[in-house]
């Protein structure tokens, strides 16, 4: 094992880099000292406007309201090619690596720009138009990115559905932002796996009868069925349509994508981001936190159906012109050498990955990393949980061999864009901790109460001023966003992790406060699962908590009351996680499941979960206060009858 200890900036980053410490406080100071100043130069700088904008920023958090560049004009698909042709229309802009690694692709700015335009065309041809939403439901190949890329230069609403979720997770999304287009493939390919995505689709639209148009792209050629009035092939369509479509004009204001995501309540939740802030924030943070050169090739290893694959593999790197690899498989197939490999075939210079992946590749054993050369890396990234200690020290030591700093961005689907992060030739490391807020964020710690703590101290996280990409409301339902977001805290936006800042200011994520999972990097809301559990004939009640897991950081721990004639067997237990894969997707499956004859619970019924998540992570010593119990003796009940693992 590595010690753990701080990472002062390398010489050799400091040289290469756009910004040092010194620039870093000034831009910063200026950020928040002067706003508009700041991020209307920043606008001209790394945008292309049709028409300017009126007014740089406003917002009033009490309402859930913020608009950036009100009344300026510009189109992302523009934005993110058509205005690179001029000087990099040969340029590679996507370099695919199928999950097969016999198979790749280079995709150029030209090439890009027909695509796009092509398949604009024949959302055109099918009635889609401005405002409208189309759901994006594909595996990672190129046409993923095509897809969104011609929703915006239409300017429909974009609403990608990750490849793993269900067909009742798919239909939920699709009617609740009534996606009346579907884009699709008949068949994904993860780890030699075939994923029935048109499958799924069918299934899904059984109930969506709003659905007229399916675009399936032809990825395996895998058995499908099809439907005449509503199926497309997307080769058939776009080889007929034309190569130039003109880019439509878009206020700042007008909505770029929904994506959904999971709270501590209810359904998921459509978030809603629109063009102008969105894109400035994505490009900006991809430049600066991965030190973005020309002809640098850059590699987030995300799926374009969560929030980190709309920033950081799609808009962010394309709006800079950026080599942006985008791989279909996964870290572990063919074996646990892939991700090195991909980056010496590609030399990869930036590599941008989750913890939870680290963690995996770190208990492989180094010979799986040592065997392969990786001397073309120069930065490294984390995203989508907090990172332990020991994996960041392993990153650095075996993977970028002390050479290549760090960057631990944090951020959500709600903030549209990184928040708190080092920059390369600027902040010196930590290992676990996010450092210091990017430009223009604002964050702060506060007591239970709402008052702001100064000082090294901890507290929840909020963020007390507006920034370009944050979400602009829950679609369907703003006063779900202002309930969620800016109500536990008034006038600030509560981001729902906890959080800790030391005598540098350097910022600690601790996690989640509130009822939601982090599993794998993937966030879900405990509720999400109860509701599909008591949703089966056996269940009588169902409560669901986090326990820390080795790899996947956290994992799900079911709690589940059988109905009075149900007799609980491992067959059930098997049956029960088969079905929340099929209500939710894979990620929701829960790791273990106990049977409770009661949960414990207060004199007016509410379920204390702290005694839940005391006995899931097998912290019985330490259950706290279970005095104002309805039922005292249900709790040592539960801790005899404990998951066996
Ligand atoms: C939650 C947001 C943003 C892209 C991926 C996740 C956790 C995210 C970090 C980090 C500690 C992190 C937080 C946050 N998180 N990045 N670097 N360190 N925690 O997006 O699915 O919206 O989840 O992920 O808990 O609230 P998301």
């Amino acid at each position: 094992m590595f010690e753990i200890e701080n990472h002062p900036v390398k010489d050799a980053i400091k040289q290469r880099a756009h910004i040092n410490d010194a620039q870093y406080k000034e831009m910063y100071q200026q950020s928040i000292e002067q706003p508009d100043t700041f991020w209307g130069n920043m606008a001209s700088e790394f945008l292309e406007w049709f028409t300017p904008w009126e007014k740089v920023s406003e917002f009033d958090f009490n309402k859930g309201e913020a608009t950036w560049f009100k009344g300026g004009k510009l189109n992302v698909s523009h934005n993110c090619i058509d205005r690179h042709l001029a000087t990099k229309a040969n340029d590679t802009a996507i370099i695919w690596e199928g999950d097969n690694p016999d198979e790749d692709l280079t995709i150029t700015y030209q090439q890009l720009h027909d695509k796009v335009c092509r398949l604009a065309n024949v959302l055109k041809a099918r009635g889609v138009k401005k405002g409208d939403r189309v759901c994006i439901y594909m595996p990672m190949i190129p046409e993923a990115a095509y897809a969104m890329l011609a929703c915006a230069r239409i300017g429909a609403v974009h609403s990608v559905v990750f490849g793993g979720f269900s067909p009742e997770s798919l239909k939920d999304r699709i009617l609740d932002s009534d996606c009346q287009a579907v884009i699709t493939a008949d068949e994904g390919l993860r780890g030699g796996k075939a994923v029935p995505l048109k499958v799924n689709t069918d299934t899904a639209l059984a109930s969506c009868p709003n659905v007229h148009t399916v675009v399936v792209v032809k990825r395996t050629g895998g058995e499908i069925a099809w439907n005449d009035s509503r199926d497309i092939w997307y080769h058939e369509q776009t080889d007929a349509a034309s190569n130039q479509c003109p880019a439509e004009p878009m206020d700042a204001e007008d909505p770029l994508f929904i994506l959904y995501t999971s709270g501590s309540t209810g359904k998921p939740k459509g978030v809603l981001h629109t063009t102008g802030g969105y894109l400035l924030q994505s490009a900006m943070t991809h430049k600066y936190i991965f030190d973005y050169h020309p002809g640098d090739v850059y590699w987030c290893t995300a799926d374009v159906g969560w929030i980190t694959g709309h920033s950081y593999i799609v808009y962010g790197p394309l709006c800079n012109a950026a080599i942006t690899l985008m791989f279909e498989g996964v870290p572990t197939y063919p074996d646990a050498s892939r991700c090195w490999q991909v980056i010496d075939k590609h030399q990869v210079n930036v590599f941008y990955t989750a913890p939870t992946a680290i963690r995996a590749l770190m208990a492989q054993g180094d010979d799986y990393v040592t065997r392969t050369d990786r001397s073309s890396l120069k930065i490294l990234g984390t995203v989508g949980e907090p990172i332990n200690p020991e994996a960041w020290e392993w990153y650095y030591h075996v993977v970028g061999e002390t050479r290549c700093p760090i960057m631990d961005t944090w951020w959500q689907t709600e903030t549209g864009a990184v928040m708190i992060t080092p920059l390369p030739g600027a902040t010196n490391l930590k290992p676990g901790s996010a450092t210091r807020p990017f430009f223009g964020v604002q964050p702060a710690l506060v007591d239970p109460e709402g008052q702001i703590l100064e000082g090294a101290t901890e507290g929840n996280l909020v963020i007390t001023a507006s920034w370009p990409s944050q979400i602009r409301s829950v679609y369907g339902d703003h006063e779900r966003c202002i309930q969620t977001y800016y109500s536990t805290y008034p006038g600030y936006y509560f981001t729902g992790d906890g959080a800790r800042r030391d005598e540098d200011g350097y910022y600690w994520i601790t996690g989640r406060v509130d009822d939601v999972l982090n599993v794998s990097g993937h966030r879900m809301g405990t509720a999400e699962i109860e509701s599909a559990l008591v949703l089966h004939d056996a269940v009588a009640e169902a409560a669901v908590v986090g326990f820390p897991h080795d790899i996947k950081g956290q994992g799900i721990y079911a709690y589940i009351t059988p109905m009075h004639d149900v007799e609980p067997s491992p067959e059930l237990e098997k049956e029960l996680r088969e079905f929340v894969t099929k209500e939710i997707g894979a990620i929701a499956k829960p790791d273990f499941i106990q049977w409770a004859v009661g949960l414990p619970k207060t004199r007016s019924g509410k379920i204390m979960r702290r005694i839940l998540r005391k006995i899931a992570s097998d912290e019985i010593d330490s259950l706290g206060d279970t005095s104002t119990l309805a039922d005292p003796s249900v709790v040592d009940n539960l801790i005899d009858n404990r998951a066996k693992r």
